[in-house]
């Protein structure tokens, strides 16, 4: 049975910037508002959002997120590449026939000779295209995997980052993956950990395109049930807030991959610790919530009584959760600073806070700067010591609503 722990409220599409005639209501599209609820699955163990958005909506040619314009990002991918070939030995298996599904513009693919892409966002297509990757402008399905496999064999290795949550019919999405993965093949994703999310109370990991928040003790069953095993985790807290990179074989075949670090294990025993298969724990994190966003507006308010100057850091999805279930508008946040050229220029979805780059803000004109982007704390901080010399503050609302400098 599916129990519902937690309550959003009304929420956008998390990655839908709008222009200035969208907010300024020129034009006759209403913008789209969804209820933004989580469940748990007392079955597996799964949380999931309640109401699922058709992923039309969020994926396609408007998709604002180019991970190549992400120098941390991109250095990840290329060490996550670096990684999955010198793996090849330990594991047995080859790097021939590459997959990555949601290459969006290519930084780990354009680490191998050969590969193939799966992106639904029509505007990355024709990057990977242009790196010489055959690219499907689709979502992954069995159905798509099944031409895959017609056109060019199955596969080695199949890759995901950040795009395996966002699949609503998981038990679709794993069996197109054994059914594309050869005989000794290796499956590895990475997505948002579950654990890391709860413990830090980053609550703003929850967003439309989210689907599911993965634990890997939900992982286990729900790949058990399509013949999949997990046989190692990677803690990656660094990444996005903190994620886990799934390896997945086969299940019963003769192979070198298995949990020799035990790595497996002790995910799952940390999550068990933590409580991450009790329904209470989630009801604990609820009202955790419910006092982080009492926090955050007293903090706002407080500001604004003061006369201080405040603006958000980081035009992410994950703020516009925070700001839409905090009813966080232009009363309390001038303006969102990004460097993302797609972005600037266009308004925060829901909250239509305006974002401008980053270099026409002049940041020492502000006494607070609120962290979209917390979970790139240290490479901020560290960039914007000006604002820190001259008396600014951090805002973040990750473990706790709480400034710094
Ligand atoms: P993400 O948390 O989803 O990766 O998004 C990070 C956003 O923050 C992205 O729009 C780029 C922006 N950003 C800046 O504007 N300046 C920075 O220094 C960093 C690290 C990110």
């Amino acid at each position: 049975m599916k129990k519902e722990f937690l309550d959003l409220g009304q929420q956008p599409i998390a990655n839908k910037f709008l222009y200035w005639e969208e907010v300024n209501g020129d034009t006759d599209t209403e913008e789209f508002f969804f209820d933004l609820k989580v469940v748990f699955d007392e079955e597996t163990n799964l949380v999931s959002l309640k109401e699922f958005v058709k992923p039309e909506l969020m994926f396609n040619e408007d998709y604002k997120y180019n991970t190549s314009l992400s120098v941390p990002m991109v250095e990840h991918f290329k060490k996550t590449a670096e990684l999955m070939k010198e793996l090849r030995n330990d594991y047995g298996y080859k790097t021939d026939n590459v997959l990555e599904i949601g290459s969006n513009d290519g930084p780990f693919v354009s680490n191998f000779e050969n590969a193939v892409c799966v992106e639904p966002c029509d505007n990355f297509v024709e990057k990977t295209e242009e790196l010489g990757y055959k690219t499907y402008n689709a979502f992954w399905t069995t159905e798509l995997a099944e031409n895959i496999v017609n056109e060019f064999g199955k596969m080695d290795l199949i890759y995901s980052a950040n795009c395996i949550c966002h699949i609503q019919d998981l038990d679709d999405c794993f069996q197109a993956v054994k059914n594309t993965l050869s005989e000794k093949g290796m499956f590895v994703f990475e997505d948002p950990s579950l654990l890391r999310m709860m413990e830090r109370g980053s609550y703003d990991q929850i967003y439309d395109e989210h689907a599911h928040v993965f634990s890997v003790l939900a992982l286990k069953k729900i790949l058990a049930r399509n013949d999949l095993q997990i046989f190692r985790v990677d803690d990656l807290s660094h990444i996005h807030g903190g994620s886990n990179r799934i390896y997945v074989r086969r299940m019963n075949i003769n192979s070198n991959m298995f949990d020799a670090s035990g790595s497996v294990f002790e995910a799952i025993r940390q999550e068990k610790e933590f409580g991450l298969d009790k329904f209470e724990t989630y009801k604990v994190f609820a009202n955790r919530v419910e006092k982080s966003k009492k926090d955050l507006v007293e903090k706002l308010n407080q500001y604004k009584k003061e006369g201080k100057k405040v603006a958000s850091y980081g035009a992410t999805s994950k703020s516009t959760t925070v700001f839409n279930y905090c009813d966080i508008g232009t009363d309390l946040i001038d303006l969102i600073s990004d460097t993302t050229p797609d972005k600037i220029g266009l308004y925060a979805p829901g909250s239509h806070i305006p974002v401008k780059n980053r270099s026409e803000v002049n940041i020492l004109d502000y006494d607070v700067l609120f962290l979209g982007a917390w979970n790139f704390k240290d490479t901020i901080a560290n960039k914007e010591q000006e604002f820190i010399k001259k008396g600014g503050k951090f805002l973040t609302h990750v473990p706790q609503v709480m400034e710094f400098s």
